[in-house]
């Protein structure tokens, strides 16, 4: 029997005493009982996404949620202009072309942040443009974007809103939607959240919602309009994920005792011990300017294989990362710090770094990632 460790960026592990909540006999979703849980999960809700509005509660992934963002506020043929960093933010721009939108695509070198003085020109130059969509923090690659910056930009244009992908962002660093402006936040159960995936949370600014007002794309699952309907009863439109969302309340609970501040304070930690790491061994980190508290990824050497190395760390030492995609598939490893994962989780995943870098040839001196990670994770204590 191996012992099995999860570190990469969604799904992440789920707390015991989260599973064993969601274990729970099925209750039916339209009783009193169930309307009391989905409530208190939505209300709680809000203070994740550090607003006053609403937060939806859907079952579906995040790109759910991410197409649902892209239908109800928009219509076919509105421009969009998508910040296309890595394999996420490509998928603002397929989404809004599958509804017939003009979209403008802005290419972000992989591994970089996109820069707020290139996209206020953009908008500056181009009037048309109904909304900015960015992932906060782009798994694929490792970068954040600076979303407070992007915020400062969209917030004062009436007809502009500001679409954030907070699939791995949310939960992990700061994005106060009202105090920044953000108009549409959205994440996945499966990742800082500590859930199985399954659900999908979105929140619509006050402008947002005008803008939900005039959408003429087609839509009937992911109605926005019709879910604020119906969160107002406490329900949703259709069956809800009951047993996620019971795993959900409980999590956001945790969430509020601990307090965002601390949340966000661990994550941060985590990341800077795996980049400390990953330094200290030689290796180049994918994002080193804007890099994502979410997850680390970081160059394999060129001498070693990086998706034989993966499957290495993953079936011989039962340490599942990460590897790349696309364009660096093969020649990163990604190690998330999201949600559920703690300071040895760290230490694990470097040290299986260590070890499976020195089994495939390369020179390691054992320890010395573990060593420069630690003296950071000690911090938290
Ligand atoms: C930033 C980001 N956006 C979108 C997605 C897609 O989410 P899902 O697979 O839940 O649809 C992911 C998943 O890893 C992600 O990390």
């Amino acid at each position: 029997m191996k012992k099995r460790y999860l570190l990469a960026p969604g799904p992440t592990p789920v707390p015991e005493h989260v599973l064993l909540e969601m274990a729970a006999p099925m209750v039916h979703h339209r009783t009193p009982q169930f309307s009391a849980i989905f409530g208190e999960a939505a209300e709680d809700a809000k203070y994740l996404f550090q607003t006053k509005q609403d937060v939806l509660i859907l079952a579906s992934t995040g790109t759910g949620a991410m197409e649902g963002s892209i239908v109800n506020c928009l219509s076919p043929g509105d421009k969009i202009l998508a910040i296309n960093g890595g394999k996420f933010g490509e998928r603002w721009g397929k989404i809004g072309e599958t509804y017939g939108m003009s979209v403008v695509w802005h290419e972000v070198e992989w591994g970089t942040a996109c820069d707020p003085a290139a996209i206020k020109k953009i908008l500056d130059d181009d009037p048309d443009i109904r909304a900015v969509c960015v992932q906060a923090s782009e798994t694929s690659t490792a970068a954040a974007h600076p979303i407070e910056a992007l915020a400062k930009l969209t917030r004062d244009r009436d007809d502009c809103l500001l679409i954030v992908d907070g699939i791995t962002g949310v939960g992990v660093f700061p994005l106060p939607m009202d105090d920044w402006g953000i108009d549409v936040l959205l994440t996945g159960s499966q990742k800082a959240l500590c859930l199985p995936p399954g659900l999908a949370l979105v929140s619509l600014s006050e402008k947002a919602w005008k803008f939900a007002d005039q959408s003429k794309c087609p839509k009937f699952y992911f109605d926005f309009k019709k879910e604020k309907k119906n969160l107002a009863n406490k329900t949703s439109a259709y069956t809800p994920a009951v047993s996620l969302v019971i795993g959900l309340r409980k999590v956001l609970q945790d969430v509020k005792e601990d307090g965002l501040d601390v949340v966000h304070a661990r994550h941060n930690r985590l990341a800077r011990a795996t980049r400390a790491a990953a330094q200290a061994l030689g290796l180049r980190l994918c994002a080193p300017d804007s890099p994502a508290d979410s997850c680390t990824g970081f160059f394999v050497p060129e001498s070693v294989d990086g998706a034989k190395l993966v499957k290495c760390i993953r079936d011989e030492f039962g340490v599942t990362l990460a590897g790349g995609q696309d364009q660096w598939k093969g020649k990163i490893l990604r190690v998330a710090h999201l949600g559920y994962i703690d300071t040895f989780d760290v230490v694990v995943a470097i040290s299986a770094v260590e070890m499976a870098l020195k089994k495939f040839g390369h020179p390691v001196e054992l320890g010395k990632g573990v060593a420069a990670a630690q003296e950071i994770l000690l911090e938290g204590y």
